[in-house]
């Protein structure tokens, strides 16, 4: 694909840092046409974006591990993305690359943000889903930082999401006993159904706690949690001695960060001298080929199903934001910036 060949530049760029919840004037949609790349830059067509929780952190002007985007530039996305001009050594226009490409069509990128893909091994999709930055995540936070052992129970909180579904089934692969937690009636009937978890418990119909105590009457050794507030509660509640708990993310808290709020239920992990650790996917991604090739062993055994919940047209963006933080979406939630709009 030539420069001259690629679509018109559009951008949603962050207007202002969020109070409170994000709204739709947090975002402004551009049309400007992106500067020549400079040098360690490169000019690149967005096909694919990703839509994640993490971006309501990367929007708030408060510490993180990563620096927050500031209003007026473009948002921070993952993507997969073709390059068209190239000032970096590392790539060449035609390749197919992933990494930080922003909510945009067609823009500049800082090369260091990137790496080569090779499209014949998986899709763009697979790519920022199961095979990229959402696969790491739960295999790191699961195998690295949880530990499980065979025979062991473990919960996994937003079981149906992006990074709960595998965090999910690689815990089965491990020859756990699992136990998914999400909201409503189609979540736990796919978490049954189609990967076959042991129990699930919809948080948003009853009682967590007494549904926990059924589903793991000997407690739980092992806990994935993406959701904090009560669900962690309730966990802590049900937790056995030496237990662990994985923070991956807390998503409940997430609609004002300002006022996060930490589990009342915290001295469980002293009264069971648990331990609680979080972690990034950032810190293992040295790591990352090894978790690739793991990942696409157990897909092409047919041991692991990624689900991905796919839009079209960049115009979707605040759309597929809201989803996420509503729970409207299906799995890994994914922008096609190829497609005609949906
Ligand atoms: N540590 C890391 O490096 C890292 C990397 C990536 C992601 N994460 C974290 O992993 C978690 C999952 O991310 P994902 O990309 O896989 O998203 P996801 O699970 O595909 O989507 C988010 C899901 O969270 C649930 N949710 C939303 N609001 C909630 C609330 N108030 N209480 C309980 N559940 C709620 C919804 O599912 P239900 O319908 O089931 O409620 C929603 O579908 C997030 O916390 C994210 O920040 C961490």
């Amino acid at each position: 694909m030539s420069a001259q060949h690629r679509s018109p530049a559009v951008q949603f760029r962050l207007r202002e840092h969020p109070k409170g919840s994000v709204q739709p004037d947090t975002w402004q949609l551009t049309h400007d046409e992106p500067p020549a790349p400079a040098p360690g830059q490169v000019l690149a067509q967005v096909k694919m974006l990703s839509v994640d929780p993490g971006m309501r952190g990367w929007i708030t002007a408060k510490r993180s591990y990563m620096p927050a985007v500031q209003p007026g530039e473009v948002m921070r996305a993952f993507g997969v993305a073709t390059v068209l001009e190239s000032q970096s050594e590392h790539f060449k226009p035609g390749d197919h690359i992933t990494g930080f490409t922003g909510v945009q069509t067609v823009g500049v990128m800082d090369a260091r943000n990137l790496r080569k893909i090779d499209l014949n091994y998986a899709s763009p999709t697979d790519y920022l889903s199961g095979l990229g930055m959402t696969g790491f995540t739960a295999y790191f936070g699961l195998l690295d930082v949880g530990k499980p052992q065979p025979g062991e129970t473990v919960v996994v909180s937003a079981a149906s999401g992006a990074v709960g579904s595998i965090a999910a089934q690689i815990a089965k692969i491990k020859g756990c006993r699992v136990i998914g937690i999400a909201g409503g009636e189609t979540k736990t009937a796919y978490l049954r159904d189609v990967l076959g978890l042991d129990a699930v418990i919809d948080y948003k119909a009853g009682d967590i706690g007494a549904a926990l105590k059924a589903a793991a009457p000997d407690g739980v050794d092992l806990y994935f949690d993406n959701v904090g507030g009560a669900v962690l509660d309730a966990v802590l509640m049900q937790i056995k001695r030496h237990a662990r708990i994985v923070v991956c993310g807390g998503i409940s808290q997430y609609a004002d960060m300002d006022n996060a709020r930490g589990p009342a239920n915290y001295l469980q992990i002293v009264a069971q001298s648990a331990s609680m650790r979080g972690f990034t996917m950032l810190d293992f991604i040295d790591r990352a080929p090894e978790a690739f090739m793991a990942l696409l062993g157990w897909k092409m055994k047919g041991q692991l199903i990624f689900r991905e919940h796919v839009l079209r047209g960049i115009e979707s963006f605040p759309t597929a934001y809201d989803m996420i933080f509503s729970g409207a979406n299906q799995g890994k939630l994914l922008i096609d910036l190829e497609g005609a709009p949906s």
